[in-house]
C-alpha cells in the first residue's frame, strides 16, 4: 500500500484537498517515504506564504480551576490532587509587561473554564492590555462561553480565540468527555466566534484514546471545511490522575506527519509546534517547524502558575524563566535555519 499513500500524498500536494476516505488511507498506509514527501512539500508551501518567519505567542496560564471533567485533562475538576491557582488581573498585567519587554506581541490568555473570570473582569483586563500595548494581539483560550460573552470580549479588544474541537467525530467526543460536555455546542462555539469576527483556532490531540485513522480523517475534513486561521495539534499524553492514566500517548511521528498534511490543506494557517510535541520527543518543536509549523508558544506565566498548570505528565519548560525559555527557543529555531519574528503575526490571506 506504499504506492497508495504516496499517490494520495501527491494528490494532496497538488490539490490541497482529499476525500475523507482518502485522508484515512493516507494516514493508515503512511510510510517514511510519504512522510518525507509531505514534509518537503509542506515546507515549500509554508515558505512561499511565510518565508522563514516563526511567530511567537506568549502563553499566560491564568487559571487551573475548571468546571469540566474531560477524561484526558490533568486540571479536570475531579483531580483532587491538582493544586489550584488563579492569576489576578494585576498578575496577568505583570506577565504582559515582562513579555512585552522580551519582544512578545501576542498574549494568549489560557485557562480552565473558571467562572471567576466574568465578562466584566475580562473586558476590563483586555481593554487595559490593549490600551497599554496597542501593537499587540490578544488571544483567548478560555473554553466554551456563550455568544454574548464572546461578543463582549471581542468588543473589548480580543482578536483571536483558540478552542480546540478535540475530535470531529461525535461518538469519539463522547468517549473523551463526560455527558455534560456537548460536541454540538463546541462546534457551535467555533462558528459563533467566526461570525463575531475573531481569528479562530481549532485543533485536536493526536493519538487520543479510541482515535482511528478514520476519525483523524474527519478532523482533517473539518479543517478543510471550517478553514480556521489557526490550528493546534499535539500528541495526547496521559496524566496520572485522570481516567486515561494508563492509555498510551500519541506519537511524535504521527503528529509531525499531520502537521505537514495540515499545512498542505491550509497553506496560510498559523500552526504551532506545541509543547506537547516537544514533551514526547527531543527537538520536537524543531521537527514540527521543519514539517510545516510556523508558531511557537513560550510560556510566560509566573513560576507558581507554570508548575501547577499541568494537563499531562512530563510537561517540559515548567521551571524555566520566560527570558531563558525564549532564548532557548530562539536558538532552536535559528539552528534549523528559521527566524523568530516579533510582529503580531496575523494570518496571510490567501484564496
Ligand atoms: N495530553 C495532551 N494534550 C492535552 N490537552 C488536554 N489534556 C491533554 C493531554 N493529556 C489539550 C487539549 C486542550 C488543550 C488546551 O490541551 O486538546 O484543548
Ligand atoms: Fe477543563 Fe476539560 S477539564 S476543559
Amino acid at each position: 500500500m506504499n504506492n497508495r499513500s504516496l499517490f494520495l500524498a501527491k494528490k494532496l500536494a497538488e490539490q490541497h484537498s482529499l476525500k475523507v476516505e482518502e485522508y484515512a488511507e493516507l494516514i493508515r498506509y503512511r510510510t517514511d517515504t510519504t512522510a518525507k514527501f509531505l514534509q518537503e512539500h509542506a515546507e515549500n508551501v509554508r515558505k512561499s506564504v511565510y518565508g522563514n518567519d516563526v511567530y511567537v505567542r506568549g502563553l499566560i496560564e491564568i487559571s487551573n480551576y475548571c468546571k469540566n471533567d474531560c477524561f484526558y485533562c490533568g486540571i479536570r475538576r475531579s483531580n483532587k490532587k491538582c493544586k489550584r491557582y488563579r492569576l489576578s488581573a494585576e498578575d496577568i498585567l505583570a506577565c504582559c509587561k515582562s513579555g512585552y519587554a522580551l519582544g512578545i506581541r501576542t498574549f494568549v490568555l489560557q485557562g480552565g473554564e473558571d467562572s471567576f473570570y466574568t465578562d466584566d473582569l475580562l473586558c476590563d483586563l483586555i481593554s487595559t492590555v490593549k490600551a497599554l500595548y496597542p501593537d499587540c494581539a490578544i488571544t483567548l483560550s478560555l473554553g466554551e462561553r456563550g455568544k454574548i460573552s464572546f461578543r463582549k470580549l471581542f468588543q473589548a479588544g480580543a482578536d483571536r480565540y483558540l478552542l480546540r474541537h478535540e475530535t470531529a467525530d461525535a461518538v469519539h467526543y463522547g468517549k473523551l468527555h463526560p455527558v455534560d460536555c456537548s460536541f454540538e455546542n463546541r462546534i457551535q462555539c467555533l462558528y459563533n466566534l467566526r461570525e463575531i469576527g475573531y481569528q479562530v483556532g481549532c485543533g485536536f490531540m493526536v493519538g487520543s484514546p479510541y482515535q482511528t485513522p478514520e476519525i483523524i480523517a474527519k478532523d482533517l475534513f473539518f479543517l478543510e471545511t471550517f478553514r480556521p486561521e489557526m490550528c493546534g495539534i499535539g500528541p495526547f499524553i496521559s496524566h496520572k490522575n485522570t481516567p486515561f492514566c494508563n492509555m498510551k500517548s500519541g506519537t511524535a511521528e504521527l503528529t509531525i506527519f499531520l502537521l505537514s498534511v495540515i499545512r498542505l490543506i491550509l497553506p496560510s494557517v498559523l500552526l504551532p509546534a506545541t509543547t506537547a510535541l516537544a514533551t514526547v520527543t527531543p527537538h520536537g518543536r524543531e521537527r514540527g517547524i521543519s514539517a510545516g509549523a510556523n508558531v511557537v508558544m513560550p510560556n510566560i506565566s509566573p513560576l507558581s502558575a507554570k508548575t501547577n498548570y499541568i494537563l499531562y505528565d512530563g510537561k517540559i519548560c515548567t521551571e524555566e524563566e520566560p527570558t531563558l525559555c525564549l532564548a532557548c527557543l530562539k536558538k532552536r529555531i535559528d539552528s534549523i535555519g528559521y527566524r523568530i519574528v516579533t510582529s503580531r503575526g496575523d494570518p496571510v490571506k490567501t484564496t
